[in-house]
């Protein structure tokens, strides 16, 4: 259709893509043989039979232990030049790509493999498919402060690869005050701060606020869990926060896109950006992401508009190479 040829035309960046989320069963074989893994499903079919997602909690448990196939640099290298090809014919002309090293580091895959392999497929990007690719590093949540930590460490010798810090992973009981001493230290690096607030999570709006509040987000990952404290909303749009919401990851771990949240903080005029987030296990990238919200809400063509000049407005990009794109 026209709304479907527009929505993927649309010159966009993306802003919350994880790279471990885009490992498409195919790749998940290849990767497999190549390491001499023998995994549980033999069949593509057989795979996303187990993508049966019905919350966070048992989404993580699927993204997980998937990710054992991912060992050299090059693995981590393919893993992202496949989701870049992706982006690419979906409109992506600036992205920044969450990765999560502790879920490698912590069975035993040094960093540099980790981040090795992502910064060889970010450069290439640049000079093969004229998308600009940054990294950001995410914490796992549910890890203590001490591992986030030493994680952030193990990241400063690599501090010219990586743009900006985020948390994610499971949110229950893990609030983001755990991760105050991180981010500080995150911050005076000269990192860019984002933090996961997911949706319908409890005291989810507590911790909308804390991340504004106390920790000083630059921006906020879903978060529209924030339309329940309309003082707060007034705080986000008078600061100019970015919203990086993902419809087709919601309707799987809530059953809705939030679709009214959504489009209501957009008509208020809060930055609110279209993503993919997992795009591999929801079966969505980032045009099919716009194209389902526009269905699903009634969205015109100027509203796409608005939501790619958000992308821009949103990212991380210096206001010079963010003139370039807007
Ligand atoms: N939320 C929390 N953790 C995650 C997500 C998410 O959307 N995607 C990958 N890890
Ligand atoms: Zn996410």
């Amino acid at each position: 259709t026209s709304l479907t040829d527009f929505a993927f035309g649309l010159p966009k960046a993306e802003l919350h893509l994880h790279l471990e989320g885009t490992l498409e069963p195919e790749l998940k074989f290849d990767l497999a043989a190549r390491n001499g893994i023998e995994l549980a499903e033999k069949t593509v079919d057989a795979v996303k039979a187990t993508y049966d997602f019905t919350d966070l909690t048992s989404f993580l448990a699927v993204y997980y232990p998937a990710m054992n196939v991912l060992q050299t640099a090059d693995d981590f290298h393919d893993l992202a030049w496949a989701y870049l090809l992706r982006a690419k014919e979906q409109g992506v002309v600036h992205v920044e790509m969450f990765f999560d090293p502790q879920a490698h580091t912590s069975r035993g895959v040094p960093f540099g493999n980790v981040i090795g392999g992502y910064r060889r497929a970010a450069v290439r990007a640049e000079s093969e498919l004229g998308i600009s690719a940054e990294l950001i590093l995410c914490f796992l949540r549910d890890f203590s402060a001490e591992h986030a930590m030493t994680t952030l460490m193990e990241a400063l010798p690599y501090k010219a690869w990586i743009i900006g810090v985020g948390l994610d992973s499971d949110e229950r009981d893990n609030p983001p005050g755990k991760f105050a001493d991180v981010f500080a230290r995150a911050k005076a690096e000269g990192f860019f701060l984002t933090m996961h607030c997911d949706i319908d999570q409890v005291g989810s709006v507590d911790n909308i606020r804390a991340v504004i509040e106390e920790i000083g987000v630059d921006r906020i990952d879903h978060g529209t869990n924030i339309v329940e404290d309309p003082a707060l909303v007034a705080l986000a749009k008078e600061r100019g926060l970015g919203f990086t919401t993902c419809p087709v990851s919601n309707s799987f771990v809530t059953e809705q896109m939030k679709a009214d949240e959504i489009v209501g903080l957009l008509r208020e005029g809060l930055r609110v950006t279209v993503n993919s987030d997992d795009p591999a296990y929801f079966g969505a990238y980032v045009g099919e992401n716009y194209v389902a919200l526009a269905e699903q809400a009634g969205l015109s063509q100027t509203d796409l508009v608005q939501l790619a000049i958000n992308s821009f407005e949103a990212s991380w990009l210096t206001p010079a190479r963010r003139a370039a794109f807007v």
